[in-house]
């Protein structure tokens, strides 16, 4: 029997830290026709949590797309376990362990559309930083793992951005891939998802953290802070030239991101942690015809490749740290000193 109120996390509006406040008492979300009820035995935290909060997307209530309406629970990463149904849901899946794709997709008439247009839970839609979460059921897909619930919310967001990339960038067996960011949520999950596919892998990180990524299956790792990009590629490759570049990072080594192209080369950026404002000088991209493309999130059928990767073990977690949700504060803090490489994970 579930109780009326549950422990979370709400946010309260715009602004710094102390916009989040942990509550007991809050409702415990009605379910709809079409959702289930998870138990949330375990959220991950993700950057959009933090440029949410700090209205980083746009002007006044402007949330990752557009007006939010506070308090909102944030949190996209959720594992858990199914304890109630709507009246459309099968009863048998009640007790199913769970692993969520955030993005509510929008009514489409192919992927792509309906990937542009969705929805966030966690944001246009209260997510994880709670003991429940009311989710579609379709969104919440069973999951035959032995990794703990905590293991597996290091997976969702990043993980299938950077399936999608891969995909944008049609990365292939052979392919000499470059990703940046290499020790975050994305990166890391590119590294594995590169190697997953047969290519070959380089990975840009800082000196402190070259281990993990090296752990994790790249092949060689550029240290950021003692050597430079072309230096590497060029020890690294022979011709000094990538297939793909795989890029959350931006900023102002983008230009030598572009570079580090062979001719008819992919780029695919997903991210801007270096800075989302950049120089670049066109005749690299046209005298070299390659090819620079967005990503963002993953579509519903890459989601559930990613579920599959994870049960046939082809990938696994990097979970850096754990906190009790009550701390979500230190958890943010924590996530923002970018000194751990992996995901962090807050247990309700
Ligand atoms: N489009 C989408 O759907 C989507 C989805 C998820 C995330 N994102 C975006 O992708 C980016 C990465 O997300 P994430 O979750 O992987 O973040 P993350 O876990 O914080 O990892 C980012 C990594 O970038 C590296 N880094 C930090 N500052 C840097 C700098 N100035 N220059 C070079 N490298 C730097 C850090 O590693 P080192 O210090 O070891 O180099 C860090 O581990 C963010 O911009 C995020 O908003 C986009």
């Amino acid at each position: 029997m579930v109780s009326e109120t549950m422990a979370a996390v709400l946010l309260t509006g715009h602004g710094g830290l102390d916009k989040l406040e942990y509550q007991q008492n809050v409702p415990v979300p009605r379910i709809g026709a079409d959702d289930v009820l998870v138990k949330v035995e375990a959220c991950g935290l993700n950057n959009t949590d933090i440029w949410t909060r700090e209205a980083a997307y746009g002007e006044n209530d402007a949330g990752w797309k557009g007006y939010l309406d506070f308090p909102i629970i944030q949190g996209a990463d959720i594992a858990g376990e199914i304890v109630d149904i709507g009246p459309n849901v099968s009863e048998d899946r009640i007790g199913e362990k769970v692993l969520v794709d955030n993005a509510l997709y929008a009514d489409a008439a192919d992927e792509f559309q309906a990937l542009v247009n969705a929805d966030l839970i966690g944001s246009e839609r209260n997510g994880g930083y709670a003991e429940y979460a009311a989710v579609p059921a379709e969104n919440a897909h069973q999951i035959d793992s032995s990794f703990s619930a905590t293991e597996l919310a290091t997976f969702p967001t990043a993980y299938v951005t950077a399936e999608r990339m891969l995909n944008r960038a049609n990365v292939g067996a052979g392919d000499d891939v470059f990703v940046t960011g290499a020790s975050g949520g994305v990166g890391t999950g590119l590294i594995q998802l590169a190697r997953r596919r047969g290519a070959h892998v380089l990975g840009l990180t800082s000196s402190e953290k070259a281990d993990s990524v090296r752990e994790l299956g790249a092949d060689e790792v550029v240290a950021r802070d003692e050597e430079t990009v072309p230096t590497v590629i060029e020890n690294w490759t022979g011709d000094g030239r990538v297939d793909v570049v795989a890029d959350v990072v931006g900023g102002e080594l983008f230009q030598e991101f572009v570079e580090t192209l062979r001719p008819g080369g992919r780029l695919v950026t997903a991210g801007a942690v270096a800075g989302p404002v950049t120089e670049i000088d066109l005749r690299t991209v046209y005298l070299k015809q390659v090819h620079i493309v967005g990503s963002t999130m993953g579509t519903r059928s890459e989601f559930q490749d990613l579920v599959r990767y994870i049960e046939d073990g082809d990938i696994e977690p990097l979970l850096a740290e754990t906190y009790p949700l009550p701390e979500i504060h230190e958890a943010q803090r924590h996530f923002c000193r970018n000194d751990y490489a992996g995901n962090i994970v807050v247990e309700p």
